[in-house]
C-alpha cells in the first residue's frame, strides 16, 4: 500500500480524554451539591432527584430570597472597593479559570455532552478571555462612563448549550460595572456553575458578590419575580422570554434578553466554496447545532447550489459523531431526550412539507442521545424547518439568483441574531451585511465570539448585548435616573373635555401622517382647554386605523435611515431655524396651555435640543473593535426602524421634541402621540416641519386619548420599539403589550424627568436606546 492510499484510508483510533480529575472533584463534593448563597454552601430547602453524575439543589423561593438577600447585602462594600480592586477580583477569576481549564472542560462535556475539542478550544478559553477583558472594563468603567451606576442586585438566567460561557457572558459585565449577582443555570447542566462558584470562593470574593441557585424554570420564575432584583438578564428561548418580559412589566426592573435565532448562511457565486463548506460544519454542526446564531438556513445561489450540495455532503460524510469525550469527535450528543425527541419530530414535519432529507452514512453510537448530521434541501421558505429554531444538527437549504432575493430571503424571519455572508467579493458581503437585520454578521467566517464585540439580537431574538463597550450598557444607568422622583401628575387629566362632532372655531388641527395633514377617521374632535378653562381649540380622536396608517407611513419613510448622517443633521438645523423664525406666535398660543414662562422655555429649549440633535446625527457613530483573531468587527450603530413615541403630557412642545429627536437623529421614523395637555402643538409641529425639508412619513403625529393610543402602539406587529413617558401604569402597559414582536421598550419608568436640564434630557442615554448596534467581522490577510 502506498503511503498515498494509507493516508486516504487512515481510520482514527479512539483519543479519550481522562475525566479522572473532573470526577473526582464531583466526589470530593459527595455528588451533592447545594446552592451558593452569600459566600457559603447552603442546603437546599427542597431537594430533588439529580442526574447521574450527581445530586442538585432545586432551588425553592426560599433559597432565591436568600441569595438576593446575600446579593443586596453585599452591593454597598463591593461598589465601595476601588476600580482597582474590583479589576483585580475579576483578574483573580480569568486566572483561576485558566488553571483549572481542564477540569471545567471535562465536566462541561461531561455534563452537557458537547465534543471536549469544543468545551477545551472554545468554550472555556472564551470564558477566561471574558474575565480578563472585563478586569481591564473594571478599572476603566468610570473612565469611560462618568455619570453612571451600576443597576444593583442583577438576576440572571441562562440555558444550557453552552453552560460556563454564558454564565461568564452574564457575571462579568455585570462585576465590572459594580452589580452583585444571583445566577441560575440551567437544569440540564449545573456543574460547571457551582465549580464557577468554588473558584470564586478560592480567590476571595467577597460573600454575597455572586450567588448560584440551582434548579429548573420554576427557579428562574422565582428569581425574575424577586421584588429586590434591579435588573433581569436572560438567554434562552423567545417563549420564556416573553413570560419575562410579562412578568417584569409591572416593575422597573431593567430587561435583557438574548433568545433564539434561525440565522441565515449566504453563499454567492463567487465565494471560496471549500471554505463556505468549512464554514458551514462550524455554522451548523458545532455543538451538534445547539446554538443560538446557528447558522440553520443555508441560503445558496442557484448557479452553485448543486455544486456546492455535492461538496456538503461530501464533508458530512467525514464528520465524526460519538463519544463526546473522544478528542477526535466533531458531534456529541444532544443534551436531552425530550431536544432529540424535538429535533426528529421538526425535521418529519419538514420532510412532509415537502423537504428532501440527507443523511450520510455513519453509525451512531448504540447507546447515547444522538442525532445525525442532517440536510433538508427544496425547503420552501414557509415551511416549518424554514422558520422555526430546531436546535439541533439540522440544514435547511434554500436557493436565491440575485443578491437582493438573498436579503429578501434572510430577513424573511422573526428573528436577527446573526448572519453569515460569503463572497469574495468585498463590496457584495458588505452591502449584504448592511441590509441583514440581525446584531451580527460574519463575512467569510461564522461563530465567532470575543468578549471585545457585542453579541445580541434585532426583532424577536431580544434585545441588548452581551461582550464590548454595547455591553457594558446594560448593566449601567444613569445616576440621576435613580434619584428621579416619581411622576405623580400626568399633566391635566383629559376627562374633563367633551368630544365634539363637528369643528367650528378658531383652532382646529389634523393629524400629520405620512407628510400630510388628515381628518381622523372617527370623525370626532376633542376640545382642548386652556388654563382658566377657556377653549384653545380642538384636536382629532385619532383612532387604531389612523395608528394603522401612521405606523405604514413610518415604513415607508424608512430610506430615512439611509440618508447621510450629514444630511440629516441638515433637515434638524433647518427645522430649529424655521421653529425659531415662528416663536412669537407659537409662545402665544401653548403659553394658553402652560403660561407664558413656560412656553417660552419650551420653545427656547426645543431649538437648542434641534442644535444638540443635528450635532449627534454625524457623530453618535460605533466602533471597530479588535479581536485577538484575524478580524476586525465593525461596530455599526444602526436605527432600530419604527418607533412609537407617548410623549409627556407636562411639557407640550419640548417633551415632543426630547423624544423624537433622538429617534430622527439616529434615522428612525416615528409615530408620536403628542402630549394630551395640549395636542393642538401639532398644528405648529406640522408648519416647521412642512417648511423644513423633513421627508413624508419621518414624523408622523396622532392626537387623541393617550391611554387608548397607546395600547394600539404596543401592540402593532411592524412596530420595532416604543418609547414611553408617563406615569408608572402608563409605562407597565407598555411593556407588558409589548410582547408579542417582542419589539424594544424604553420608558421614564413613570419618574419625573426635568426635561429642562440637559444632563438628564438629553445625550447618551436617549442615543443609546436609539440605535441598536450590529457587529460586522471582517476578515483579514490570506
Ligand atoms: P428555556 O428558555 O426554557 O430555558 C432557558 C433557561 O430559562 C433555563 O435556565 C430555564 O430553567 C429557565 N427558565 C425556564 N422557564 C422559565 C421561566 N418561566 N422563568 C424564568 N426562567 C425560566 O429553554 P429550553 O427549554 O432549555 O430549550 C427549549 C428551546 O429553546 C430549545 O430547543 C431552543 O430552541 C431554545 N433555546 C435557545 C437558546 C439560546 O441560546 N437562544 C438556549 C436554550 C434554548
Amino acid at each position: 500500500m502506498s503511503v498515498v492510499e494509507k493516508f486516504r484510508t487512515m481510520e482514527y483510533g479512539p483519543a479519550p480524554e481522562d475525566p479522572k480529575e473532573s470526577l473526582a472533584w464531583l466526589d470530593r463534593h459527595n455528588r451533592k451539591f447545594g446552592h451558593f448563597i452569600d459566600g457559603t454552601w447552603r442546603a437546599p430547602t427542597d431537594p430533588a432527584a439529580g442526574t447521574v453524575l450527581a445530586e442538585v439543589a432545586q432551588g425553592g423561593s426560599a433559597d432565591v430570597d436568600a441569595a438576593v438577600k446575600g446579593a443586596r447585602k453585599a452591593l454597598p462594600g463591593w461598589q465601595k472597593l476601588t476600580p482597582h480592586a474590583r479589576a483585580r477580583f475579576l483578574y483573580a477569576l480569568a486566572r483561576q479559570i485558566q488553571k483549572h481549564s481542564r477540569r471545567l472542560a471535562v465536566l462541561e462535556t461531561l455534563d452537557n455532552g458537547k465534543p471536549i475539542r469544543e468545551s477545551r478550544d472554545i468554550d472555556i478559553p472564551l470564558v477566561a478571555r471574558h474575565f480578563y477583558y472585563h478586569a481591564g472594563w473594571a478599572q476603566l468603567v468610570g473612565q469611560r462612563f462618568p455619570g453612571y451606576a451600576a443597576c444593583g442586585v442583577v438576576g440572571q438566567i441562562i440555558p444550557w448549550n453552552f453552560p460556563l460561557l454564558m454564565l461568564a457572558w452574564k457575571i462579568a459585565p455585570a462585576l465590572a460595572t459594580g452589580n452583585t449577582v444571583v445566577l441560575k443555570p440551567a437544569e440540564y447542566t449545573p456543574l460547571t456553575a457551582l465549580a464557577f462558584a468554588e473558584l470564586c470562593d478560592e480567590v476571595g470574593l467577597p460573600k454575597g458578590v455572586v450567588n448560584i441557585v440551582t434548579g429548573d424554570g420554576s427557579t428562574g420564575e422565582a428569581l425574575v419575580k424577586h421584588p429586590d432584583v434591579d435588573k433581569i438578564a436572560f438567554t434562552g428561548s423567545t417563549e420564556v422570554g416573553r413570560a419575562i418580559r410579562k412578568a417584569t412589566a409591572n416593575t422597573h426592573k431593567r430587561l435583557s434578553l438574548e433568545l433564539g435565532g434561525k440565522s441565515p448562511f449566504i453563499i454567492f457565486e463567487d465565494a471560496d466554496l471549500d471554505g463556505a463548506v468549512e464554514g458551514l460544519v462550524d455554522g451548523i454542526w458545532f455543538n451538534q447545532g445547539q446554538v443560538c446564531c446557528a447558522g440553520s438556513r443555508l441560503l445558496v445561489q442557484e448557479s452553485i447550489a448543486e455544486k456546492m450540495i455535492r461538496k456538503l455532503q461530501a464533508r458530512m460524510g467525514t464528520l465524526r459523531i460519538g463519544a463526546p469525550l473522544d478528542k477526535a469527535v466533531d458531534i456529541g450528543a444532544i443534551v436531552a431526550r425530550v431536544q432529540l425527541e424535538r429535533i426528529d419530530r421538526l425535521v418529519k414535519q419538514g420532510i412532509a412539507e415537502g423537504a428532501t432529507c440527507w443523511q450520510p452514512e455513519v453509525l451512531l453510537p448504540s447507546r447515547g442521545l444522538f442525532y445525525k448530521p442532517t440536510l433538508l434541501s427544496n425547503v420552501h421558505p414557509t415551511s416549518i424547518v424554514a422558520q422555526q429554531e430546531i436546535f439541533g444538527p439540522v440544514l435547511a437549504a434554500m436557493t436565491f439568483r440575485t443578491p437582493r432575493e438573498a436579503v429578501e430571503l434572510a430577513n424573511n424571519t422573526v428573528y436577527g441574531l446573526a448572519a453569515s455572508v460569503w463572497s469574495e467579493s468585498i463590496n457584495v458581503a458588505l452591502h449584504v451585511a448592511a441590509q441583514i437585520k440581525a446584531g451580527v454578521v460574519w463575512v467569510n467566517s461564522t461563530n465567532l465570539f470575543d468578549a471585545s464585540c457585542g453579541f445580541g439580537g434585532y426583532r424577536e431574538s431580544g434585545y441588548g448585548r452581551e461582550g464590548g463597550r454595547e455591553g457594558l450598557v446594560e448593566y449601567l444607568e444613569p445616576s440621576w435616573f435613580h434619584r428621579a422622583p416619581a411622576l405623580k401628575k400626568n399633566g391635566a387629566p383629559m376627562k374633563d373635555q367633551a368630544d365634539v362632532a363637528t369643528p367650528g372655531i378658531d383652532r382646529t388641527v389634523k393629524l400629520y401622517i405620512g407628510g400630510k395633514q388628515v381628518r381622523p377617521d372617527s370623525g370626532y374632535s376633542l376640545e382642548i382647554r386652556g388654563r382658566k378653562g377657556e377653549l384653545l381649540g380642538e384636536s382629532p380622536l385619532g383612532n387604531r386605523k389612523d395608528l394603522r396608517n401612521a405606523v405604514e407611513a413610518a415604513r415607508k419613510a424608512e430610506s430615512w435611515s439611509k440618508t447621510t448622517a450629514h444630511n440629516r443633521a441638515q433637515v434638524l438645523y433647518y427645522i430649529a431655524e424655521n421653529l425659531s423664525q415662528r416663536s412669537e406666535e407659537i409662545i402665544a398660543r401653548l403659553g394658553a396651555a402652560v403660561g407664558k414662562k413656560q412656553a417660552a422655555r419650551e420653545v427656547q429649549k426645543s431649538i437648542e435640543r434641534l442644535f444638540s440633535y443635528a450635532g449627534w446625527a454625524d457623530k453618535f457613530d460605533g466602533a471597530v473593535h479588535n479581536p485577538p483573531f484575524r478580524n476586525v468587527s465593525i461596530a455599526m450603530n444602526e436605527s432600530l426602524g419604527a418607533v412609537g413615541v407617548i410623549c409627556p403630557n407636562q411639557y407640550p412642545l419640548l417633551g415632543f421634541f426630547s423624544l423624537v429627536l433622538p429617534l430622527v437623529s439616529a434615522g428612525n421614523s416615528v409615530v408620536a402621540v403628542p402630549s394630551e395637555t395640549y395636542p393642538l402643538i401639532t398644528g405648529d409641529l406640522y408648519q416647521v416641519f412642512e417648511t423644513s425639508d423633513l421627508p413624508s412619513g419621518v414624523v408622523n403625529i396622532v392626537t387623541g386619548r393617550t391611554g387608548e393610543l397607546l395600547k394600539v402602539l404596543a401592540e402593532h406587529d411592524d412596530l420595532d420599539a416604543i418609547w414611553c413617558y408617563g406615569t408608572g401604569e402608563l409605562c407597565a402597559t407598555a411593556k407588558a403589550l409589548s410582547v408579542g414582536n417582542l419589539k424594544q421598550v424604553w420608558t421614564n419608568e413613570g419618574r419625573d424627568i426635568d426635561l429642562f436640564q440637559d444632563a438628564q434630557a438629553e445625550g447618551h442615554w436617549y442615543l443609546e436606546h436609539a440605535y441598536q448596534v450590529k457587529n460586522i467581522w471582517v476578515p483579514y490577510g490570506e
